[in-house]
């Protein structure tokens, strides 16, 4: 049975937070109905049990992420967290376990399948992080095994800190891109969407979090929805809802924003209207120009940086020929000096800077590219002049890196895949 969005809401509604001394650990869970949530111990005499999907870390709020993995057995493998003074706290995650239809095998050897039946979301709340610091973390598979990594809490405002962007991550391709971005050590990773393709005979979730599971593992995630994050077998609720959301600060949407070192990050969803659930982007607009507002008006933000898989600006197949709400919400992003959009979509990169507003389509993480300017002349006959604010395109694969300074000047570089060599760079602000 494919999961309800009732049951993925019970989980968010499950979500407590404790205010402690340095750190608070809440194992976090609902469980739902039919599930329940349970705890068990963890010998060190039991084997080691297997990831099906490697730890992660999601911010909630300017104070607190969560941790989860994934298992296929309900045997909940204690998490102990470094502390930045040098000490540690061990706990025991919540789980919530589900029973999936969803299955996705291409028999190829180098390919995990995705299996159904049950699987396991081990979940971990810390609360009360220091802003800035970096914390460990290390979950004990038993047997002696343990599987680690670490994440950057959101700095304060005016701390500098580096961001890395990757999108449209299609296998084999995408542990070339992820690999670039590792070498760049983000301390916040964005993905922008078409994470897993069911069109590729080598992608599965299970492969995906294969590729990605290093640079999981070093640093928090942010995630926005992609069309192909729309696929067969419900999809959009069993993968992109269960294991990523929710979000940030802003509410249990598809679309939400959080704040890192002073940045508002808000990631807009352009594609639930499109696959039926325009109710879940009722008011996204109003509540976009409200969090540009909001960051505005906010001595600890500096700006927003937009984020969303579809891009607003390209020369590629995605153009579109009517643009009236396309320049509509342009509009907004200059009226709030929005600095930098980040776009996926278009498997390759673009560079646009119109009216001041710097559109970055980079949805070069390994998905099979095509030509970024194949459509030039038909955005030159509908709208003439456009297409001269595209500053630079390149059809490769590769990832996006910002690097924010203390005064807010932004340094971006563009990362070609495997080797990291930049390939575009260009500073804002
Ligand atoms: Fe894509
Ligand atoms: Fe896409």
């Amino acid at each position: 049975m494919p999961l309800s969005r009732r049951r993925f809401l019970h989980l968010s509604a499950a979500l407590s937070l404790t205010a402690g001394a340095s750190l608070s650990l809440t194992a976090c869970s609902g469980g739902s109905a039919d599930s329940g949530t349970q705890t068990q111990d963890t010998g060190a005499d039991l084997p080691a049990l297997a990831l099906s999907k490697a730890p992660w870390v999601q911010l909630l709020g300017p104070t607190s992420a969560r941790l989860r993995f994934e298992t296929r057995e309900a045997r909940a493998l204690p998490v102990t967290i470094a502390l930045p003074d040098g000490s540690s706290l061990t706990a025991t995650p919540a789980l919530r376990e589900d029973e999936l239809d969803y299955a996705w095998d291409f028999e190829l050897e180098d390919v995990p399948p995705d299996e159904p039946g049950l699987h396991v979301l081990q979940e971990l709340l810390l609360e009360d992080l220091q802003p800035g610091a970096q914390y460990g973390w290390s979950v004990d598979l038993g047997g002696g095994e343990q599987v680690s990594g670490t994440f950057r809490a959101p700095p304060a405002a005016g701390e500098a800190f580096r961001f890395g962007w990757l999108a449209d991550t299609m296998r084999p391709t995408v542990t070339e891109t992820a690999a670039a971005l590792r070498s760049a050590a983000p301390d916040l990773l964005l993905h922008g969407g078409d994470m897993v393709y069911q069109t590729s005979p080598a992608d599965t979730w299970t492969g995906f979090w294969q590729a990605m599971a290093t640079l999981f593992a070093g640093s928090a995630l942010g995630v926005t929805l992609g069309n192909h994050d729309f696929e067969d077998m419900d999809e959009v609720h069993v993968m992109f809802e269960r294991l990523f959301m929710p979000q940030g600060d802003s509410g249990a949407n598809r679309y939400n924003a959080f704040s890192f070192g002073g940045v508002r990050f808000v990631h807009i969803d352009t594609e639930s209207d499109r696959f039926g659930f325009p109710e879940e982007v009722e008011g996204m607009w109003d509540w976009v120009r409200a969090e540009l507002q909001a960051t505005a008006d906010d001595p600890n933000l500096r700006f927003a940086i937009v984020l969303m898989h579809r891009p607003m600006f390209t020369l590629s197949k995605y153009w579109v020929s009517d643009a009236t709400e396309r320049d509509a919400r342009h509009a907004m992003f200059v009226e709030f000096g929005v600095p930098l959009v980040f776009c996926g979509h278009v498997h390759a990169y673009e560079h646009w800077e119109v009216e001041g507003v710097h559109y970055i389509v980079d949805g070069g993480g390994g998905a099979l590219s095509y030509d970024p300017v194949e459509e030039k002349d038909a955005v030159d006959e509908a709208r003439p002049g456009e297409s001269d604010q595209q500053i630079a395109h390149s059809r490769t694969y590769g990832v996006t890196v910002v690097d924010v300074g203390e005064d807010g000047r932004l340094a971006v570089q563009r990362l070609a895949a495997g080797t990291a060599a930049v390939e575009d760079s260009f500073t804002v602000g």
